[in-house]
């Protein structure tokens, strides 16, 4: 399963005994890289990254690492080797063959979920492509280009199952998925989140810690497609996802480092001599950890979904790690308990097991990035400082779903819009603590230096030192 790159497009796929997939990529390919030098990190062109390339799709060592002009960069397509005799092993074909081709009845339904997850790719390289501009150091900025690179890796590898299984249609969705445009307003990405700015390096990590980790569980559930290809793809493309995560966490890590120890020094928790020593204070962070775990927490849809319900009976969308949960795999007959709103309270309720399957999603995601905060949680606990970060509750600032029409607490009461009004800036980042955060963003881009309000990684990326220079600007 290594990778060719002696093509032009570089891919596992055998691409070359396609002619007609082959020609439709490689016209793609420029209108790629005109997006990518429109669209992407700004300025960036020239920069000589230390960027990793994948090299092979097995487990180990699937990665080299190398200066590289991200312009330049091999973006292709890499899926994880086929598997003999695969079958379903979910829903009303459970026990069949996988699929290599698309059936004709889940034609347009696996198509969306294919654009859907595509159009999240490059809106994300959208959303942070000014932020080089006030990285906190080259380690980081090294960081963010990675993952940029990554998600337009991404869109080649839903762009490639468009291509090669959709014809026109895919084709033209395809030109789309290159139009659209995070934040626009006459023609928007697809999905909320993805409209939102992400105007700062906190945002930035935030957004890797929450919503790349959505990216995540999204993947997760369609690597366990009965449509193989996809399922392949989806695979792959975890391995690369799981980077994009260490980023986020490692980066708001590193910021309640700086500031535990600032705290430390200065033998205070108040915000305001926090701030005028240049560090960003606790009760900020964790508004923007409310404010990112609510947002993408609507990225899960609505808690009742005949839609997810579909994905799962015809087999295109399973659960996450659908292969070790005990049970019939089918779900005809089992509930699973959702949360609702009835008048002025929230209680719980046993639903069809099908009909919840986002907000099952939904749970796993938080499961996961409970741990996260936990890891968090463990460097003012070393530092002995009392702040521990909690997870709002699921119904916190929701747009969707059962809590979309109420005004929900972090710790799950229900507000009248008074309460709401009043205390919603405790919560939630206001607009003075995003001028705060965005002031304290500038450039520091002196090899080994980092800027005052984030301590330095305890290592490098590939085992260099922290001090390396990952980025040269030429
Ligand atoms: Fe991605
Ligand atoms: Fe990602």
């Amino acid at each position: 399963m290594t990778i060719d790159y002696n093509e032009r497009i570089p891919n596992n796929v055998e691409l070359s005994s396609n002619k007609t997939l082959q020609r439709a990529l490689e016209h793609w390919q420029p209108s790629y890289l005109n997006w990518w030098s429109e669209m992407g990190p700004d300025n960036s062109t020239n920069y000589d990254v230390y960027l990793r390339t994948a090299v092979s799709v097995e487990a180990n060592g699937w990665a080299n690492f190398d200066y590289v002009k991200m312009p330049e960069y091999r973006w292709g397509i890499f899926l994880t080797p086929s598997e003999e005799n695969k079958k379903i092993t979910f829903g009303d074909h459970k026990g069949d063959d996988v699929w290599q081709e698309v059936p004709g009845e889940y034609r347009s339904t696996l198509r969306r979920i294919i654009v859907t997850q595509g159009d999240t790719e490059p809106a994300s390289v959208e959303q942070q492509r000014h932020l080089g501009l006030t990285a906190p150091s080259l380690y980081d900025l090294r960081n963010l280009f990675q993952v940029n690179v990554e998600e337009g890796r991404h869109l080649w590898a839903m762009v490639y199952l468009l291509h090669a299984h959709f014809g026109r249609d895919g084709r033209e969705e395809g030109e789309a998925l290159l139009e659209r445009r995070s934040g626009d307003a006459d023609n928007p990405r697809i999905l909320t989140a993805f409209n939102e700015k992400t105007p700062d390096w906190l945002s930035f990590f935030m957004f890797t810690f929450a919503t790349d980790r959505d990216g995540k569980f999204q993947l997760a559930s369609l690597a366990e497609s009965a449509f193989d290809p996809l399922a392949r793809t989806c695979k792959f493309m975890l391995t690369e996802e799981a980077h994009h995560l260490f980023v986020g966490e490692q980066g708001v890590s590193r910021i309640i480092q700086r500031t535990c120890e600032v705290m430390n020094q200065l033998k205070t928790d108040d915000p305001t001599k926090l701030r005028a020593a240049g560090v960003i204070d606790l009760p900020t962070l964790q508004k923007y950890l409310n404010f990112h775990f609510s947002v993408t927490s609507d990225l899960y849809g609505a808690e009742i979904s005949s839609n997810a319900a579909t994905y799962y009976t015809t087999g295109l969308k399973g659960r996450f790690e659908e292969a070790k949960i005990a049970d019939d795999h089918k779900l005809d007959h089992s509930e699973y308990e959702v949360m609702d709103v009835a008048g002025n309270k929230v209680l719980s309720r046993h639903v069809p097991a099908l009909s919840a399957l986002n907000e099952r999603l939904r749970d796993d995601w938080v499961t996961d990035i409970q741990a996260g905060v936990n890891r968090w949680n463990r460097v003012p606990e070393k530092l002995g400082i009392d702040f521990r970060f909690v997870l709002p509750h699921k119904g916190f600032n929701r747009k969707i779903g059962m809590f979309a029409d109420v005004h929900t607490a972090p710790d799950g009461r229900l507000l009248y819009e008074a309460e709401w009004t009043h205390q919603h800036k405790n919560w939630l980042p206001t607009e003075e603590d995003r001028l705060y955060v965005h002031s304290l963003m500038g450039s520091c881009l002196e090899a080994g230096k980092y800027a005052n309000w984030i301590s330095p990684p305890a290592r490098g990326i590939n085992n260099k030192p922290i001090d390396f220079e990952y980025v040269r600007f030429n």
